[in-house]
């Protein structure tokens, strides 16, 4: 097997990221990191300790207690893949809530927040043979990635696919709040200031709205083999 590269995919919410991440990490051997997790658990705690609200974020109060944060991820046998801790907590499900959705964006583009997340991702991928994924990754966090992938499909795909991953879990939601989640999120994160969601100028676009899971991932697994020989 030739040598570990970094592989970053970054792309717009609910566009299967994660999963073609995570079957990536299984076939190669690599470590993948979640880096939305990341920031959405970072939103539990400014939500717990009332930093931020549907109408209001305390930028100030979050930023000055940025230091008590200590994320980790711990990988779960059972699962496949590691699940996010803040503070020593299990936290994988109340991160995925539509609530914490609803939020995310807004302390995602305060930029104390991301130096912080961006800095433990950059020492995660110091040894290769890593799979992350996010918004910033082939921007910002590896612009020297081997292979950086961009993923699209439509909102209403894409909504589609979000509201029965939550279904499925047993969380009471409605579609048309999903779907409106999914562009406002796309917005805002596109939108910000600091490190907005962009395509890196290399990066390969992938638009999975008429692509199942089995072909896409056949198509970037050979691009990853011709990045690895
Ligand atoms: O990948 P996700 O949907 O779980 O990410 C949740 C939010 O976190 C997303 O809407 C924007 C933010 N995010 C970010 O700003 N930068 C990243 N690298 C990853 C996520």
């Amino acid at each position: 097997m030739g040598e570990k590269i970094i592989i970053a995919i970054d792309g717009f919410s609910s566009t299967g990221k994660s999963t073609i991440a995570k079957l990536l990490a299984k076939k190669y051997n690599y470590i993948y990191v979640d880096t939305g997790a990341m920031y959405r658990a970072v939103t539990l705690f400014a939500k717990q300790n009332n930093f931020v609200g549907k109408d209001f974020l305390d930028k100030k109060g979050l930023v000055s207690s940025l230091k008590e944060i200590s994320l980790s991820f711990q990988f779960n046998i059972e699962l496949g893949f590691a699940e996010m801790f803040l503070n020593g907590k299990n936290v994988e499900k109340e991160i995925r809530t539509l609530e914490v959705s609803q939020l995310v964006s807004k302390v995602a583009a305060v930029s104390e927040v991301r130096k912080k997340l961006v800095a433990e991702q950059k020492i995660m991928g110091e040894d290769s043979g890593i799979v992350m994924d996010g918004r910033d990754i082939g921007t910002v966090v590896f612009p020297n990635a081997e292979l950086k992938l961009f993923m699209t499909a439509s909102a209403d795909k894409r909504a589609t696919r979000r509201y029965k991953e939550l279904i499925d879990r047993g969380d009471k939601v409605d579609f048309k709040d999903i779907l409106f989640n999914v562009e406002e999120r796309d917005r805002i994160d596109s939108t910000r200031e600091d490190s907005p969601l962009v395509k890196a100028d290399d990066a390969i676009e992938f638009d999975n709205s008429d692509m199942g899971i089995k072909e896409q991932f056949d198509r970037i697994c050979a691009l990853v083999d011709r990045r690895i020989v």
